[in-house]
This record gives C-alpha cells, sequence and structure tokens, in this order.
C-alpha cells in the first residue's frame, strides 16, 4: 500500500477496523516483549496512558541531560580511537550509546558501555534468528526457532536484572508508574507485563534509533558539502557556552538531516494491519482479515512526493517545503494513535549525540559496502567502520 489517501485512512481516519493481531506480531513479541507496540484494545490504552507522560515536551529537559551526559562520555572513548587512529564499528558505537540512554532516562538505569554492548548484541541475535524462523510454523522444531527462543529466554533473564536491580530513584521514573499500577486492579497489570513493556521500550528504543542514526551518519559522510554546513551550524550555536537543551532549537539543519536519514532509511521500514471489518481502499473492496501492509521505504521514494527521490537533500525538510507536502507522504514514526509514542525523545537523543560528534570530530567512513538486509528494522548486512580525527 502505498497510496497516501488509503494509509490516512487506515491509519488514522478508520484506525478501530484495523488491528496488530495477527502471526507477524507474535514473532516479533519473541524480542521485543508483548508491550505497548504490540497490545490491542484496553489493555494498549492503559498502558499507553501510562507511558506517555514520559514522551511529552516536559520530559524532554531529562532526555536531552541524559543524553548529554551519555555523549560525553561517547567523546572521552572516541578520543582514544583517534588517537591509537583504531577504526570505529560506527553501529556498535551508535546502539550501546542509544541504549544506554533509553535506559538511564526511562527507568534510571546507568548501563556501562560494556554492559548497554551486551543487551545490544542479545537483542541482535534474538531479531536475526526470530526472522529466520518467520517463514516456518511456529512448532517446527529447526534451529533457527530454537535459537530464537533460547535468544528470547536470555533477554528476558538481563531485563529481569534491571527490573530487580532498580532504585527507585526521584523524580519518579516509568518503571516506578509500572510498578504502581501492578498495586492498582484497574490497570490489570501483572510483573511480567512489566518485564515485556521494559524489553519493548529498551529493545524498539535502541533499534530504531540507531538504524536511522547510521544510516544517516552514512548518507552525511558521502555528502561532505553537508558535513561542512552542519559544522559551521554547530560553531555558530555554540561558539564557546556549554550545549544546553534550548540550542536545540536554533539547530534547525542538524534536525533536518536527521529527518532526510530517516526518509532515505525508515527504520521501520515496513508496518501491517488485521481488517477487524470489511473495508474500501482505493475504490476496491477488502474483506475482513486481509492483512494490508504499509511500506513506508517505497512511500519515502515515491515520485508523485518527491523529486529526485535518490538524491540525499536535507533541504526536503525546510518548513515551505513540509508545508507544501501531503502529510501522508513522509511517515518514519507511522501516525494516528498507533504513531510511535517516542517521536520526540529520538528527535531529542539523536541530536545531542550528533552535535557532540560532529562538534568534535572529523569522520571517515572506511567502509564501501553499504548493502542492508531488510529485518524488522534496515540493519547493515556488514558493519561500518569509521576513522575519527579530532578537530
Ligand atoms: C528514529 C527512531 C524511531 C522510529 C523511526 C520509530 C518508528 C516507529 C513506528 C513507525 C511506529 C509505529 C509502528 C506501527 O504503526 O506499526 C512506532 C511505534 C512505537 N515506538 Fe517508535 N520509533 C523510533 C524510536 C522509538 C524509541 C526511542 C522508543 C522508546 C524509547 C520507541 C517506542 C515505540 C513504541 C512503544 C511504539 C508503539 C506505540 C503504540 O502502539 O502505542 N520508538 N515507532
Amino acid at each position: 500500500m502505498q497510496d497516501v489517501g488509503a494509509i490516512q485512512h487506515i491509519l488514522r481516519d478508520n484506525s478501530v477496523a484495523y488491528d496488530k493481531n495477527f502471526s507477524l506480531y507474535d514473532r516479533v513479541k519473541l524480542f521485543l516483549g508483548d508491550g505497548l507496540l504490540l497490545q490491542t484494545g484496553e489493555a494498549w490504552r492503559k498502558r499507553r496512558k501510562l507511558s506517555q507522560p514520559y514522551f511529552t515536551h516536559h520530559s524532554m529537559p531529562h532526555v536531552f541531560h541524559v543524553a548529554l551526559d551519555k555523549s560525553q562520555q561517547m567523546v572521552q572513548r572516541w578520543r582514544i580511537y583517534a588517537h591509537q587512529r583504531v577504526a570505529v564499528n560506527l553501529g556498535q558505537e551508535l546502539a550501546s550509546v542509544m541504549l544506554q540512554i533509553a535506559a538511564e532516562a526511562l527507568f534510571s538505569t546507568c548501563l556501562s558501555f560494556e554492559e548497554a554492548l551486551h543487551l545490544v548484541s542479545l537483542y541482535a541475535k534474538t531479531q536475526r534468528y526470530v526472522h529466520r524462523a518467520i517463514s516456518m510454523h511456529r512448532w517446527f522444531p529447526s534451529i533457527a526457532q530454537w535459537r530464537a527462543r533460547y535468544g528470547s529466554a536470555q533477554l528476558k533473564r538481563a531485563i529481569d536484572a534491571i527490573i530487580h536491580d532498580h532504585i527507585s530513584q526521584r523524580p519518579p521514573d516509568m518503571l516506578d508508574s509500572f510498578l504502581a499500577a501492578t498495586e492498582c486492579p484497574l490497570m490489570n497489570l501483572a510483573k511480567n507485563d512489566i518485564r515485556d513493556e521494559l524489553q519493548t521500550f529498551l529493545g524498539g528504543g535502541h533499534e530504531t534509533t540507531t538504524s536511522g542514526f547510521l544510516w544517516t551518519m552514512v548518507q552525511l559522510l558521502q555528502h561532505p558539502h553537508y558535513v561542512e554546513l552542519l559544522q559551521k551550524e554547530i560553531d555558530h550555536v555554540l561558539p564557546t557556552h556549554d550545549f544546553v537543551y534550548e540550542d536545540l532549537e536554533s539547530l534547525s539543519l542538524t534536525k533536518m538531516i536527521f529527518q532526510e536519514g530517516l526518509r532515505l532509511y525508515p527504520p521501520v521500514w515496513i508496518t501491517a494491519r488485521r481488517l477487524l471489518e470489511p473495508d474500501v481502499l482505493c475504490g476496491y473492496s477488502i474483506p475482513k482479515e486481509t492483512i494490508v501492509s504499509i511500506c513506508l521505504y517505497s512511500l519515502h521514494r515515491d515520485l508523485r512526493h518527491w523529486i529526485d527521490p535518490e538524491t540525499f537533500n536535507p533541504y526536503r525538510f525546510t518548513p515551505e517545503a513540509v508545508a507544501a507536502r501531503h502529510k501522508y507522504a513522509y511517515i518514519p514514526f507511522g501516525a494516528g494513535a498507533r504513531g510511535c509514542i517516542a517521536q520526540l525523545f529520538s528527535m531529542t537523543q539523536v541530536s545531542v549525540v550528533l552535535v557532540m560528534l560532529m562538534k568534535h570530530f572529523h569522520c571517515e567512513l572506511l567502509s564501501s559496502d553499504f548493502s542492508y538486509d531488510l529485518y524488522f528494522t534496515i540493519r547493515p548486512s556488514y558493519p561500518i567502520y569509521v576513522r575519527v580525527r579530532e578537530r
């Protein structure tokens, strides 16, 4: 499905007729848990309400400070890499930092770089095996199925350890809200549901952001002209003073560069819904139980909405250009009631880390093979390496 009117109909205008309750999503549960992303009906509504306050504008200064702290640690690490002239595995570095930020900003859990790396590799392995097993019947005995279940069990143990070690801090975090909800009979939330939520927020939280950030960096570094403009913007906004939350508003090119990266490589490159009742899409009658998929990857390169769509051009996201386009021609965060809860969160964390990296380093791409695999997110087929030099 690529028609913007039909996409708006499915995701927003008639979203009650479409749900996510079908076999594909059962597999996704193995690595992302049965959390907010996959819940439906009343359970979804209650959980969304519980999580929402941690993703509003009001919570962003906190996310900013956590992201700044983690990126300062990253800068220290990269200074050593620069000094030693070692090749840096960009995907691994970004994934660990994205996970560290989500764990601390949402659950007050401070993961070391190595702990984050371990969890990142558990998620990645489990996603790979779940994806490999997707075409097989659930109970078909195969090594991929066994590994998917084994990976999932390891992930659950790691998340349980985070919940166990969680020390309640002030102000209360999202985990406190989940724990308090288990005491409330109306919420109908059990201990295992909390683990599923953490698995969703930590997994969904770092996988998508890392994928979007990584491909943005690959595009950016292949276009030195935009690197130069970005560094000019950063030097202009942050000439001498420390980076503060209010600076984000002035970093418009930084934001547009990430938006363009998400256009070319939308991390959630496809989504799907099951039709609960007959409907009409683009003039065709669609029967109940049909699975309708929306391919964000091709939507974002559709010639009906984008001139020269294969070209990296952040200026597609000036306010005037955005206003002139159909709203549903660009939906990296989905749309409607089931759209991403963390759009603001991820824009904030990526902007902070991108600014800190480009402020302090020149990066040179060492890899030249940028082929990718379409798992649940767009993942590079081979690690992508860069060499960094202090500015
Ligand atoms: C660049 C980063 C991100 C992108 C591109 C992205 C994309 C998406 C998309 C497309 C959806 C809707 C899926 C659908 O309609 O089937 C979604 C939902 C969701 N995302 Fe994100 N996401 C990002 C970052 C994050 C982060 C950082 C978190 C958590 C910290 C997160 C948590 C969620 C959750 C919980 C949902 C389900 C919301 C609901 O159904 O109520 N995402 N995301």
